[in-house]
């Protein structure tokens, strides 16, 4: 048994079956076992488990700071302007978003500004929330963690919420930025077992219960419910777009010359070579989705 399914097997032991979000909680953010809080251990990148739109630094954070300069302007360039980015992570967007006031937020980085006016961004970050499954909790059988409850599979974005919540609290005037991959409700239909998946060295492993902390868990943002939530905080949608489209939108009006700046022939290739990542490997799977805040 991993450290973390030691801390989860303890807890049921105790209280009886838990809620998932309970157990993805422990897995992925126990400050001393959780999958993204280990020491010495790096989730992300080749020798990692997964890479993001992040690391394909710099032409992913000047197209991210380009249209984040559009969403200043089209607010009338307030003073005090800020960016504040959700789930930084090893900090990527840093160097690219510092013309802004930038402020990268984590789950043992930063915090929320208690007033924002700006814009948060949120690079797979809706993803990597605990949600709960309805009708289900974990429970413990042979020394192995299994699943309780049964009927229709339909997953409860608890964490979603919660981090809604926090950025219409903070919120006073500007948007919410979020790149994710996820689904619609029309969209539900494909995903009959739900959305749940766990991640190890490249390699999709679909039983999110096994090694708690050693593999990372993720589920896909349930895009309708997300914009739903949103509107009653008072965000409205201003875009829901795929990342190829919103990265096009962002790039073509000066053909992508300023993502695409470098000084050598071989970085020219090594940016081609992210842009093309973006658009054709990670394009069509992520969707943009802009929420505004007219004024609070
Ligand atoms: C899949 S990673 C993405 C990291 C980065 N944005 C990228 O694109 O490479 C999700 C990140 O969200 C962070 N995170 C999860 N819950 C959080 C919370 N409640 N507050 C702040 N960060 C959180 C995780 O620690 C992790 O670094």
């Amino acid at each position: 048994m991993t450290p973390a399914g030691e801390i989860i097997a303890a807890e049921i032991r105790k209280k009886g079956p838990i809620g998932f979000s309970r157990f993805m909680q422990i897995a992925l953010y126990d400050p001393e076992f959780g999958y993204y809080r280990r020491a010495r251990r790096d989730p992300f990148g080749k020798e990692g488990d997964f890479f993001t739109a992040s690391q394909l630094q710099p032409v992913f954070g000047r197209l991210a700071a380009a249209a984040i300069r559009d969403l200043r302007e089209s607010m009338g360039n307030p003073p005090g302007f800020q960016v504040v980015e959700l789930g930084a992570g090893r900090g990527e967007m840093e160097a690219s978003l510092a013309e802004f006031q930038y402020s990268g937020v984590d789950i043992d980085q930063g915090s929320y500004p208690e007033q924002c006016t700006g814009v948060y961004f949120a690079n797979e970050f809706f993803d990597a929330l605990p949600v709960d499954v309805a009708g289900r909790r974990v429970d413990m059988k042979d020394g192995r963690f299994v699943w309780t409850g049964q009927g229709e599979w339909r997953e409860d974005p608890a964490g979603m919420r919660t981090q809604l919540e926090r950025i219409g609290a903070s919120l006073q005037h500007g948007y919410l930025l979020a790149i994710d991959y996820g689904f619609t409700e029309r969209e539900r239909i494909r995903f009959p077992r739900g959305t749940l998946m766990s991640y190890r060295r490249h390699q999709a492993i679909d039983d999110v219960l096994l090694n708690p902390g050693e593999q990372d868990i993720t589920a896909h943002v349930p895009f309708t419910e997300m914009i739903e939530e949103a509107g009653k905080l008072g965000l409205k949608l201003r875009k829901f777009e795929t990342l190829a489209g919103f990265l096009l939108r962002t790039g073509e009006r000066d053909e992508f010359r300023e993502a695409l700046a470098c000084g050598s022939e071989t970085e020219g290739a090594r940016l081609r070579l992210q842009l093309k990542t973006l658009l054709f490997g990670m394009g069509e799977t992520f969707r943009c989705v802009l929420l505004e805040r007219a004024h609070k």
